[in-house]
């Protein structure tokens, strides 16, 4: 630590827990911030019997000494980031001073949400499953050169440069031919109304910052958004999201360089979820699917829709762990094992008759299936357990396993939703 910038990211399909380890992690750090995605990720932390779910504002906000960024990589919806800001408010946490924001981030304009709606509804079965918050035509008008950042609000003319840029969308939308309804009136009220109260933030140069930040030795927490299996180059494509939400995204996204990247966090879940479309090789139809979906309650803190469940998938986590240089692990949601009599982890796949073990360009169920290994369960409520110590053997064998594998160590397990019940081991 110091000097450079710890990240933490997800391992697999998003919704790995990241809100909650970055809150228990904050207390080491100075700094905690958000590199890439938008208000599609959804990060879930729960302390003091308060649920707090967070969009687009970093996870580090409850601890009074640490200062949040919103990196350049990320997109900002002012709307959502302004309801986000008013619920934090009510409940008695200000950021005014304490969060600052990338010039160079992009913002989500309401006619970005319109596109993302009519682009899913033209692919009909085919559709991503996007949470519809506008996130891939945002990133697309990043890189094809017409985006609206954060620093262009401080220019006089930004009314124009926007509405020259909703008109495009507008007549975008004609192509696809798809009914969508909407009030541009109202949109437009809506979005100047947010981008006022946006503007009592401070906007930085956030590779300036974090330049500064390294050489005065401040520790800095970098926070992923989904997981490695939607990076939008590595993840299963094009079922993926718009951003690199692997470790090379931190670099883009804050503006560090590579030597700069200290500890890399990965964070997943004893099993495998997904929420939207597209392939998820363990994948599991029958009742020990319901069972994960029902004990882990796993329904989608952005978009409420439940989320698909199956065993672990070691070929991809492997994979995640390669690409992401990861060096240590974090175990989320072992308690949602309990009671199971056999637990399994797909240690290779059935690739098109072959048996492989990396993690191929098609894993669409027609090429691959998982081949499985057993373990032993457990039935002990996790729930109450705060040492190693106490977790049952078979938990130790199963984290052991995988550990042996993918050749790093499990250092925390978590064991319940609270921010109390996390493991050290
Ligand atoms: P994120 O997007 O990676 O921050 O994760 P989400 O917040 O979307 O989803 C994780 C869900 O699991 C949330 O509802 C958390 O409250 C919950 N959760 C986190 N850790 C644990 C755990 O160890 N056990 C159980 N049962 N739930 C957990
Ligand atoms: P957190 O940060 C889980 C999924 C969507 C969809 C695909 C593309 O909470 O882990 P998008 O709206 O980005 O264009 O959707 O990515 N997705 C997530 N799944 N957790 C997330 O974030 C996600 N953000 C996007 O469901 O399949
Ligand atoms: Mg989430």
């Amino acid at each position: 630590m110091g000097n450079k910038v710890d990240l933490l990211l997800g391992l697999q399909w998003g919704d790995e827990g990241k809100g909650k380890i970055v809150d228990v992690f904050t207390k080491k750090y100075d700094i905690v911030s958000r590199f890439q995605g938008g208000p599609n990720a959804g990060h879930t932390l729960i302390f003091d019997s308060k649920k707090y779910v967070l969009h687009t504002i970093p996870s580090g906000i409850f601890h009074k000494n640490s200062t949040n960024v919103i990196g350049n990589g990320v997109v900002i919806d002012p709307v959502i980031f302004n309801k986000e800001i008013v619920k934090l408010e009510k409940s008695g946490v200000n950021l005014e001073k304490t969060l600052l924001i990338s010039r160079k981030a992009h913002i989500i304009l309401p006619t970005h949400r319109l596109l993302d709606a009519a682009s899913e509804i033209s692919k009909g079965k085919l559709k991503i499953g996007s949470t519809l918050k506008g996130i891939g035509p945002t990133y697309m008008d990043k890189t094809g050169r017409n985006g609206f950042r954060i620093g262009d609000i401080e220019l006089t003319n930004w009314k124009d440069k926007y509405k020259e840029l909703c008109d495009k969308h507008i007549s975008m939308l004609e192509y696809f031919n798809v009914d969508i309804q909407y009030d541009m009136q109202e949109l437009d009220e809506e979005f100047y109304s947010a981008i006022e109260s946006i503007r009592k933030f401070k906007f930085i140069d956030s590779e300036q910052y974090f330049s500064l930040a390294l050489a005065s030795d401040k520790r800095i927490l970098a926070e992923g958004a989904q997981g490695s299996l939607l990076d939008v180059d590595f993840g299963t494509y094009p079922f993926v999201t718009s951003s690199n939400t692997t470790a090379a995204g931190a670099c883009t996204g804050l503006g560090i360089a590579p030597n700069k990247i200290g500890n890399v966090y990965g964070i997943f879940k004893a099993y495998t979820t997904r929420v939207g479309s597209g392939p998820f090789p363990t994948e599991l139809f029958d009742e020990d699917g319901k069972t994960l979906a029902k004990v882990g309650k796993e329904f989608g803190a952005t978009t409420g829709r439940p989320r698909r469940c199956g065993w672990l998938d070691l070929v991809a986590l492997k994979y995640a762990i390669q690409i992401n240089g990861v060096t240590e692990l974090i175990m989320m949601k072992a308690d949602v094992l309990s009671g199971f009599k056999t637990i399994k982890i797909a240690t290779h796949y059935n690739y098109k008759g072959e048996t492989i073990d990396y993690f191929p360009y098609n894993v669409e169920e027609e090429n691959v299936s998982p081949i499985y290994k057993d373990f032993k369960g457990w039935d002990e409520d996790l729930t109450g357990v705060s040492e190693g110590k106490d977790l049952p053997k078979n938990l130790l064998d199963y984290i052991s396993y995988i550990e042996k594998e993918v050749g790093v160590k499990v250092s925390i397990v978590s064991v319940g939703p609270d921010r109390k019940q996390t493991i050290i081991l």
